[in-house]
């Protein structure tokens, strides 16, 4: 049976909260969930409800849980929520089987976060010594479709030189060191790490309980590295939906990889069986994550008359066209944009057929102390192999694209994101260790 209606029996035998008399974040989950794992049961059987994962369907509402387990991870192809919080870690411990211990609890935390549900005793359900196992300020809401999605960065493979934990060797080929790119600015403060968590909700406070949980029961073999709080989703994954604006104004996320277009995910986002079979074919069901912090002028840019910022995206501020055409999704017309333009450069025709799935969000970290917003995109994209992904479509954005003179990329990093949990003995990472 699913684990949402397990968790209704131990609400009830547990009694660490008051699920049993009032709506709290813990019963709405229980029934929520338990509708929705029925719902899946009635439709497919247990197996269906179990490896909904792979489902990338939105939840029935922005309160629902997504499923944690399946082949994939969730957080990629789900539809995208409307809040991010994003942390990548140093690992200070250098014990491997301390960091295969912590990656373990990790797991065990995030699929009872993601179904709603307080890490380990909870709140207030614990000793009344120790400090409790969750720290609270979830317990009344409800899943808002939280996705957590874990990453590896190459410096936990080799470090320095140093083959920190054993597997050096099971590093793939695809998560290569970004190479600098022209225009780069990289703070190293906000570049780089050993592990990253992506925390996507509909409600901002459940994806900074995640995050802050993490951390806290990563304390003495992780540290916070660098953390990115994300709004206003800057790409959609659901076609059919509203496409989000960024701030510049414009639509984005218009020409993206859909998460229900399956073939194109196997192809573009999904590493294969066949893929990095040296590393021990780890990988497989995975993907490869860039994150850029990328500020954008602002001021600049609100100075800039409109058919300049048209020219420099090739499409209509408005509608969202591209030059010439009168719909957002009509097909673009490259030749009819200037060379510069910037989906003409990101075009896949531009970049011999080359697709990412894209999964900003936009930020605005107050001001910088020169009176300028500290705002911009928060760039996310996940594929199949980066070396035909991110880097040869940048290499040819800092060279050629308008909007360069608007935008500068100021941090930077890489993540191999494994394939997804696929049940209670599962863990992240699992397949790398074993
Ligand atoms: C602050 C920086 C950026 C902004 C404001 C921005 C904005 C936009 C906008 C408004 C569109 C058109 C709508 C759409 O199809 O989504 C677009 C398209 C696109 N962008 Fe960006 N973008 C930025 C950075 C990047 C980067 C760094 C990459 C990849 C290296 C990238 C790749 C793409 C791709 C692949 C498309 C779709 C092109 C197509 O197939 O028509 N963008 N972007």
């Amino acid at each position: 049976m699913a684990v949402e209606s397990e968790d209704l029996a131990r609400t009830a035998e547990d009694g660490t909260d008051a699920a049993a008399r009032t709506p709290s974040r813990r019963a709405l989950i229980g029934w929520g969930g338990a509708g929705l794992a029925l719902g899946a049961v009635a439709a497919g059987g247990t197996a269906a409800a179990l490896t909904a994962g792979d489902d990338p369907a939105p939840a029935a509402d922005s309160g629902g849980a997504v499923p944690f387990h399946g082949a994939h991870q969730a957080g990629i192809a789900t539809a995208v929520q409307d809040r991010l919080h994003f942390a990548a870690f140093d690992v200070t411990t250098d014990d491997r089987e301390a960091l295969i211990d912590l990656l373990k609890e990790w797991t065990a935390a995030a699929a009872r976060m993601t179904a709603g549900r307080p890490v380990g005793e909870g709140a207030v359900g614990g000793l009344a010594e120790a400090p409790p196992d969750d720290t609270g300020e979830a317990l009344d809401l409800k899943p808002s479709r939280l996705t957590l999605t874990f990453g590896i960065g190459p410096t936990l493979f080799e470090k320095k030189g140093e083959d920190r934990f054993g597997i050096k060797d099971r590093r793939p080929e695809a998560l290569i060191d970004l190479p600098k790119f022209p225009g780069d600015n990289l703070e190293a403060a906000r570049s780089g790490g050993d592990l990253c968590v992506q925390a996507c909700a509909d409600d901002p406070q459940v994806a900074v309980h995640a995050i802050r949980n993490l951390a806290r029961i990563g304390f003495g073999k992780v540290a916070v590295r660098w953390s990115q709080l994300g709004f206003g989703k800057t790409s959609s994954t659901t076609p059919d939906a509203h496409t989000p604006r960024n701030m510049f104004g414009f639509k984005d996320g218009t020409r993206n990889i859909a998460g229900s277009d399956g073939a194109a995910l196997d192809k573009h986002v999904w590493v294969g069986e066949q893929d990095e079979k040296g590393a021990g074919g780890w990988m497989a069901g995975g993907s490869y994550l860039v994150a850029r912090r990328i500020r954008m002028h602002i001021e600049t840019w609100d100075r800039t008359s409109l058919k300049e910022q048209e020219d420099v995206f090739g499409r209509s501020k408005g509608e969202g066209a591209a030059v010439g055409r009168q719909k957002e999704f009509d097909a673009p017309h490259l030749k009819s944009m200037l060379p510069t333009a910037h989906v003409r450069l990101a075009h896949p025709d531009s970049n011999s057929g080359i697709r990412i799935l894209r999964r900003g969000y936009s930020f605005t970290d107050g001001t910088d102390g020169l009176g300028r917003l500290d705002a911009g995109l928060f760039f996310l994209a996940y594929q199949r192999d980066v070396r035909d992904g991110f880097v040869p479509l940048q290499k040819n954005l800092a060279r050629h694209d308008a909007l360069n003179e608007y935008i500068q990329h100021v941090g930077s990093a890489v993540f191999a994101v494994p394939p997804g949990v696929r049940g209670k003995d599962d863990w992240w990472g699992r397949a790398l260790f074993a």
